[in-house]
């Protein structure tokens, strides 16, 4: 097929797209390529019905849209760890967050408002009488045009002039001004932060509602000088900007016990030996998470992956699906059980109990016998059955016709399918395409998502659950 060149793209959509692919860790060219591969693959707009509104879905819709996006404006402190303000303009940039930056006259002794404006896509501020300021009045403006302001490096001097009401360059006119939340990340020497002065300051501060970050403790830029005062790491800082950005999700599951299976199971050949699949264990991973994030109580019996733990989750690993059914049923009852599991079809009959040696009478041959089908077990039961019992369906062709069969003889009531063709890329990649089979007296509905990320298609997931058990 022919190449492709792009031309005469706007400065919001460029950047939008820079925006995307860094967040997705592709180049531009890659992340444009993935675009046009999906929209390829979507069924046509008028047989697609929407995703659920979540708020994942939400906010993935709003990687695209500038306008959407949470607005800070980053105060830029006149101290050495004001070159760690340039990392975390990327960092804010890289979580979608819009950024405005405005500089102290002494930052601009450490970094330049043109590098700080390069990065943030737009001119940097520093003056509280600017001729060239397209805002009227442009301290007021820039107090309320912007959703959280963040002070990195907040130096001692910067918050004694807040804790006392100063407003005598254009950084202090705004924190005075604002009524938006501001969050401080102190950055100065030992001596200076245990001194009493800044010891009163910081506790006037937090009286008056600022949010801190840090500081941490270890060297300090001059010589021989370690102690509490380091300020803390742009991506720390990132992180919290961003948990007072977005507030967390409405915990629309809380008292539910969720039960999760997720990743591959290995089946032993003989001790160094298995049998296995290419199961990444993302998306049972990033339901458990989205689960726990909604206030459900979850219990997560993975096989191997190469994956944390999700946090605020009970996780047990496991290795083959004989060990998953026996912590599965330990782990009953539940609400609700999600069998995104890829478990293996068959074991070895008879594994070895040493490792099996080559030898001249020839290869062994591996007798097979078939696992327990652990959703089917548990979606028969006649006790402890979950209220609302998901499976997976994996599949390479027919996908909505093998799903159904699969929902029928498995006896479970809805079914996440999904196109796991090796063009996909969906087996171990961080995107998926699902289809959304639900049994509702004997009919089978179909709820076909957009392409989303693993995460968007687990906060959907868990948006739709608990809107059908409200
Ligand atoms: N499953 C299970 N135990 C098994 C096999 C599958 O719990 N021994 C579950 C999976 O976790 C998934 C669903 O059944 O929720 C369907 O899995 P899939 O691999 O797509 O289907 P299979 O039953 O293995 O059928 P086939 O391989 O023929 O597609």
């Amino acid at each position: 097929m022919a190449s492709l060149t792009v031309r005469k793209l706007d400065e919001a959509l460029k950047a939008s797209l820079r925006l995307r692919a860094a967040q997705n860790g592709r180049s531009v060219e890659d992340e444009v390529r993935m675009i046009l591969r999906e929209a390829a693959e979507r069924p046509a707009a008028a047989s697609v019905p929407r995703a659920p509104e979540t708020k994942a879905a939400t906010r993935s819709t709003r990687t695209h849209a500038a306008a959407d996006r949470p607005r800070l404006t980053l105060i830029i402190g006149g101290g050495i760890a004001a070159y760690k303000a340039l990392d975390l303009i990327r960092r804010l940039k890289d979580r979608g967050i819009h950024v405005r930056c405005v500089m102290t006259r002494a930052a601009q002794q450490f970094v330049t408002p043109l590098t700080a404006g390069a990065l943030a896509d737009e001119r940097c501020y520093t003056d509280l009488f600017d001729a060239q300021s397209e805002f009227d009045a442009g301290h007021i403006r820039l107090a309320r045009d912007t959703d959280l302001i963040v002070v990195a490096p907040a130096t001692a001097d910067l918050m004694a002039k807040m804790a006392q009401g100063h407003a005598d360059d254009l950084a202090t006119a705004i924190l005075l001004a604002t009524n938006r939340p501001v969050l401080l990340a102190p950055a100065m020497n030992p001596l200076m932060w245990i001194n009493a002065a800044t010891r009163r300051n910081v506790a006037q501060l937090a009286r008056d509602g600022a949010h801190f970050i840090g500081p941490n403790s270890g060297e300090m830029a001059e010589a021989n000088e370690a102690g509490v005062g380091r300020m803390s790491e742009p991506l720390e800082i990132a992180a919290a900007a961003d948990a007072l950005l977005r507030p967390p999700p409405a915990r629309s599951l809380s008292g539910k016990r969720i039960l999760i299976t997720a990743g591959p199971t290995h089946e032993p050949i003989d001790p160094v030996r298995y049998i296995a699949n290419r199961s990444s264990g993302k998306q049972g991973f990033a339901i458990a998470a989205s689960a726990a994030a909604a206030g459900a109580d979850v219990t997560l019996i993975s096989g191997p992956v190469d994956l944390d733990d999700p946090a605020g989750v009970h996780v047990i690993h496991v290795e083959s699906a004989r060990d998953m059914l026996a912590q599965v049923e330990a782990a009953l009852p539940a609400d609700i059980a999600i069998f995104a599991a890829a478990v293996a079809d068959w074991r070895v009959a008879n594994a070895g109990e040493q490792k099996i040696k080559k030898t001249s009478g020839g290869m062994p041959q591996l007798a097979l016998v078939e696992n327990p089908d652990i959703l089917a077990t548990v979606s028969k039961l006649r006790q402890n059955r979950p209220a609302l019992v998901i499976g997976f369906a994996a599949e390479t062709e027919n996908l909505i016709e093998n799903a159904t069969s699969k929902l029928k003889r498995k006896g479970c009531d809805w079914i996440v399918a999904n196109d796991v063709s090796p063009s996909t890329g969906i087996m171990g990649g961080d995107r998926n395409t699902v289809h959304v089979l639900t049994l509702d007296n004997g009919n089978v509905a179909v709820d076909s998502w957009p392409v989303m990320t693993k995460e968007d298609v687990a906060e959907a997931l868990v948006a739709k659950i608990a809107a059908t058990r409200a």
